[in-house]
């Protein structure tokens, strides 16, 4: 199995992408940025154009490393094509197309889960996109990928979206077991996960799958590969997505190849240099500590008895006092 780094707007940029890539990502194939916005005025955002810039993205950028995909957030045809040759020249191998995001901003612009609740129109941009693709240069060799979710309100919605989806030569497709209205609650729709894959086999549908869906422990990971195996299908799924469950333990793609448990000092060494990573990418210290704050609200599940040590990082206005709230949480409270 393939473990690959979600996609977290605003998380799961450079400094921990380059941090975590460095003492983790032995165990991690492909690292997703969080969308870049192909804009029709066909200009980036300063920071997500920097967030894919090779210099800031140098621990990928060495030895032919392909396993940084750009994903990129469209709701048609033309802007992305823009976003994709742009994005191509610097270096980029795949490209993540977005129809997932169930943010009310995206959706009502017609882009991420927006793009699911019309399946014509889908069709037609991924008509557009793949037969320009072929038509273009810089295009031609690149990998399109998609990340998309079962529907908007009804899982059924699948069934349709994956006929749509075999009509393409998508190189892999990510499917977050979950419709638009979930959000990121209630438990994945792992049923529905299967019988998508099978409706998507059947219609002809090539690309290699990848679930992903709180797997936040080896335990919803056997569970996961239990039911895939039950349903007959485990042999599809070559690669899953770890989203929130990274974020609670930098280690986990570890633990789920079979090998060694996230230790304190490591965590404790992850921790400085997200520090360190942030501090080099925001200006000021107390957006530095609310950024680890944004960690710490997943980390502190590592530590017993915890309430009074994570309030005291959370109450941190200097480093000095944020970095003595955290070194008293590693010397009074049990790791597990
Ligand atoms: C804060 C946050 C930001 C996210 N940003 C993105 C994004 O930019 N692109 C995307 O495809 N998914 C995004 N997601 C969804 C995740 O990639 C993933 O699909 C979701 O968290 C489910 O996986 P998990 O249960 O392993 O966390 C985001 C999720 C969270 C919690």
């Amino acid at each position: 199995m393939n473990f690959y780094f979600a996609p977290m707007e605003s998380i799961t940029m450079y400094p921990l992408r380059n941090i975590h890539k460095d003492m983790f990502g032995a165990d991690i194939s492909k690292y997703y940025s969080p969308f870049v916005t192909a804009a029709k005025s066909k200009h980036f955002k300063n920071r997500e154009k920097n967030d894919i810039l090779p210099i800031h993205n140098e621990p990928f950028a060495k030895d032919n490393d392909t396993s940084l995909v750009v994903q990129i957030m469209s709701g048609n045809s033309e802007t992305f094509l823009w976003a994709a040759k742009e994005i191509a020249q610097l270096g980029y191998k795949e490209l993540n197309l977005n129809l997932g995001c169930p943010a009310s901003t995206v959706v009502n612009r017609h882009k991420g889960a927006g793009l699911l609740s019309d399946p014509d129109y889908l069709d037609s941009m991924l008509s557009e996109i793949f037969e320009a693709k072929e038509k273009t240069d810089e295009l031609k060799d690149i990998d399109i990928s998609i990340k998309t979710r079962l529907g908007v309100t009804d899982e059924n919605e699948a069934l349709k979206l994956m006929e749509i989806y075999a009509k393409y030569p998508i190189s892999e497709m990510t499917v977050h077991a979950r419709v638009k209205d979930d959000f990121y609650k209630n438990s994945p729709r792992l049923d529905a996960f299967c019988n998508s894959v099978k409706r998507y086999r059947e219609c002809g549908g090539k690309a290699l799958i990848c679930y992903n869906g709180n797997i936040f422990s080896k335990k919803d990971y056997e569970s996961t590969i239990t039911l895939l195996e039950k349903e007959g299908i485990a042999n599809e799924v070559s690669s899953m997505m770890l989203g929130r469950g990274l974020l609670e333990n930098p280690a986990l793609a570890r633990e789920l190849a079979g090998k060694e448990a996230l230790a304190a000092p490591e965590l404790k060494e992850y921790l400085t240099k997200l520090y360190a990573g942030y501090e080099e990418y925001i200006p000021e210290e107390r957006n530095v500590i609310f950024k680890l704050l944004e960690h710490w609200a997943f980390i502190h599940t590592h530590f017993e008895n915890c309430d009074k040590y994570l309030k005291a990082i959370r109450k941190a206005r200097s480093k000095g006092e944020y970095l003595a709230a955290v070194r008293n949480m590693f010397a009074s409270c049990k790791f597990k």
